[in-house]
């Protein structure tokens, strides 16, 4: 697009398909917001109908099994009364998040030297533990490991989630030419997936199973048995990001800790309700959504009516990606846009950063009828991440890798090396919870 300079470009994979790319915030805004009700629909991708047969709210094209699915998310699972009711289970997992870093550090020499921390892993697990214990309420598939850390069955867990992640809107020539499915598996698509597939049931299946079998004999009477739904990439990545960005611009770690030294002091732990005086904090997350987004595109979005947008015809069927990298690195919307700078979020004194965008200058929850349901989970798991790891402890770059190199890998867009530092303790003692 930047070699067309143009913020708008479609492409044609297969005869009959046009798929159009948009990166700039106002055109975006006509596809998702002015004509949402043409463009909200999904596409029926192969590797959507492998992971869910099109049953799940955000593979699920808006018909009737949509609008259930958003029914059943809206009032059982993602409304603010359930949100208020799994807030002890939020405050667990950040209680255990502590003490997994301290453990760790212990592990390996004392607390006042510091120790080794992997952040991909601390965050992934973290995300995954909180999911985890909201739908199935347990931490581990397994035993989990001693020090609090993921077992072989949640990484493997974490891992088939990535992928599945990672294909469920990727390229697949079987999605333009769709006489290929289930014949040739040109792209060897089909077989990562499905392989991604069984690892994650061979863990959810058996305890959805179980909870029918409670539902059925009326043993279990509340309702408090979901879906797993995905939510470990966005959040955990974002939060890799920030510290490396913080770790290579210590001014900016260095706000953020003194945000958390005037708004919650260093005699307790911060905590959910701490979240709206936090601002600075959330403004580092929001760049992050900005400049680094897990992926470069959002959800692909299908027409269902012939339309005209920004004085172009789009036929009905299109393929709609809104590029989350043109949109948050556009330079006419951004100034110096590879820039990393947490104060481009802060409003005016006294008002609340929030993590959405709805004008669509960067896309971190999108917006729209088919819009994340789950912007107030989603900004509480990962402000809590980030915020107890900066406020619990100390961060630096090791003495063998004085520098960071904030470089993408080359399949998506999440740091190429794993980031990992030294932590240190930074509050009392008796604040950190044992486990
Ligand atoms: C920081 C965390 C998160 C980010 C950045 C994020 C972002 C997104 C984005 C970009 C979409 C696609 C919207 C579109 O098609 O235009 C989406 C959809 C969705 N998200 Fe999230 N999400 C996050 C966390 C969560 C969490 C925690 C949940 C629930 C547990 C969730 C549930 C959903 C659902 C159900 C959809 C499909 C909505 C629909 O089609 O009606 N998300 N999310």
């Amino acid at each position: 697009m930047d070699q067309y300079n143009t913020p708008i470009i479609c492409i044609r994979p297969g005869q009959s398909t046009h798929v159009i790319i948009v990166s700039s915030p106002s055109i975006a805004c006509e596809f998702l917001k002015t004509q949402d009700e043409v463009f909200a629909s999904r596409l029926k991708t192969f590797s959507a109908y492998l992971t869910s047969g099109y049953r799940s709210t955000s593979m699920a094209p808006l018909e009737s099994q949509w609008k259930m699915m958003r029914r059943i998310l809206n009032q059982n699972i993602l409304s603010f009364s359930v949100h208020k009711w799994l807030q002890s289970t939020r405050d667990d997992e950040a209680n255990h998040l502590l003490s997994y870093i301290s453990n760790q550090i212990q592990k390996q020499n004392s607390l006042s030297e510091g120790g080794l921390i992997n952040i991909r892993i601390a965050s992934q697990q973290f995300c995954g533990n909180v999911i985890r214990k909201m739908i199935f309420g347990t931490r581990f598939f397994g035993q989990g490991m001693e020090d609090g850390g993921p077992g072989d069955e949640e990484n493997e867990h974490v891992l088939a989630l990535f992928t599945i992640l990672k294909y469920l809107n990727a390229f697949c020539i079987a999605d333009y030419f769709p006489w290929l499915r289930g014949k040739i598996d040109f792209d060897g698509h089909e077989k990562i997936i499905r392989a991604a597939i069984e690892g994650v049931r061979k863990y959810h299946d058996p305890l959805i199973d179980e909870r029918i079998l409670t539902w059925n004999d009326g043993t279990r009477t509340q309702e408090k048995d979901e879906l797993m739904i995905a939510t470990v990439d966005n959040l955990s990545n974002a939060v890799e990001w920030v510290m490396g960005e913080m770790m290579s611009e210590p001014s900016i770690l260095k706000r953020a800790v003194e945000e958390f030294d005037n708004v919650v002091g260093c005699n307790r732990l911060v905590e959910e309700s701490d979240i709206p005086q936090l601002n600075y904090i959330k403004a580092c997350i929001k760049e992050s959504f900005r400049l680094h987004p897990i992926a470069p595109f959002n959800v692909p979005h299908v027409s269902v009516k012939n339309t005209i947008v920004a004085g172009y015809f789009i036929p009905k069927g299109s393929h709609v990606l809104l590029s989350r990298v043109g949109l948050g690195r556009n330079p006419d919307v951004w100034k110096d846009p590879m820039r990393f700078d947490p104060d481009r979020h802060l409003g005016e004194e006294g008002k609340q950063v929030v993590l959405t965008d709805n004008e669509l200058k960067m896309l971190s929850f999108s917006t729209g009828k088919p819009g994340c349901r789950g912007v107030l989970l989603g900004s509480t798991i990962t402000t809590m991440l980030l915020a107890r790891m900066i406020q619990g402890f100390t961060w630096e770059l090791p003495y063998n890798e004085p520098t960071i190199k904030l470089v993408e890998n080359h399949e998506a867009l999440l740091l190429a090396k794993p980031l990992v530092t030294i932590a240190k303790p930074r509050l009392p003692r008796y604040l950190y919870p044992k486990i």
